[in-house]
């Protein structure tokens, strides 16, 4: 809805893109995008997120910490830099040089999952579905992938997390990676990534769904093969594992498929 309201009144795909996950990083409130997002096995919070335009105009920031809205950072990052990818403390740094106000993110129910986690320490990402079934649990990973096409006909796409709970210090998934976690042609169309960020890495795997629908597949069939191409890569740890897409081509033409139910 955030991200529509831009769009009704004839704004741009990247402002819309850039409203919706900004409203999802600190309003939402799950446990895997922005402010009330799992910290690392260390207890501590990082995000990642990636915003791009269909003109190849792309930003990220990897393990970012204390800043609310990575992906406005990201959009900064494109917008101001002459990079695309910011990391960790001079992510911050920019951030911060760029007015964005720092604060204490983990807030005390992510710091409680965080020690009660600590009581086995055993990283296991589950498939969110099969998790929500136990009692007390909550989705360890679900990241926000947003795509837009405005009246003008262009597309963009954002992609924010607090990536998997319990990741390494230091670990970087798919969302601020340009191709794996979101890719966006106004040629062709845009797809987005959510799930163990991991496999979309291993297989550049939101360049591959723009790329099977620049080959005529429609962005549904594109979104399978890419599921195809994880499993038939890992297909003994794709039986644990989630993966799910989202695309939509310059039509407007919407698709999405996930490895698992849920
Ligand atoms: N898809 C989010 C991550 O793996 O960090």
């Amino acid at each position: 809805q955030a991200a529509w309201q831009v769009l009704a009144k004839g704004g741009s795909a990247l402002d819309a893109v850039e409203a919706g996950a900004r409203w999802a990083e600190g309003d939402l409130c799950n446990s895997t995008v922005g402010r009330c997002g799992n910290p690392d096995r260390d207890g501590v919070l990082t995000l990642d997120a990636s915003i791009m335009d269909g003109d190849g105009r792309c930003g990220s920031v990897a393990a970012l910490q204390d800043i609310v809205h990575p992906v406005s950072v990201a959009r900064r990052v494109m917008e101001k830099t002459p990079h695309v990818m910011l990391v960790g403390e001079g992510a911050q740094q920019f951030a911060v040089e760029q007015g964005f106000a720092k604060e204490k993110l983990l807030t005390p129910e992510a710091e409680k999952a965080w020690r009660e986690w600590l009581k086995t320490a055993k990283y296991q990402p589950q498939i969110n579905a099969e998790r929500a079934k136990l009692p007390g649990n909550k989705e360890n990973h679900d990241t926000l992938g947003m795509l837009a096409l405005d009246a003008s006909g262009k597309l963009a796409g954002a992609c924010t997390t607090s990536g998997m709970a319990w990741k390494m210090h230091g670990r970087v998934g798919d969302s601020p990676i340009v191709g794996a976690g979101l890719y966006v042609d106004n040629e062709v169309g845009g797809a987005t990534a959510s799930g163990v960020g991991e496999e979309m890495i291993r297989n550049a795997a939101s360049f591959l769904v723009v790329e099977l629908m620049r080959q005529g597949r429609s962005p549904a069939d594109a979104c399978r093969e890419a599921i195809d191409r994880v499993v038939r890569k890992r297909p003994q740890a794709s039986k644990t594992l989630q993966v799910c897409f989202l695309a939509l081509n310059k039509d407007g033409e919407v698709g999405a498929f996930a490895l698992h139910k849920g």
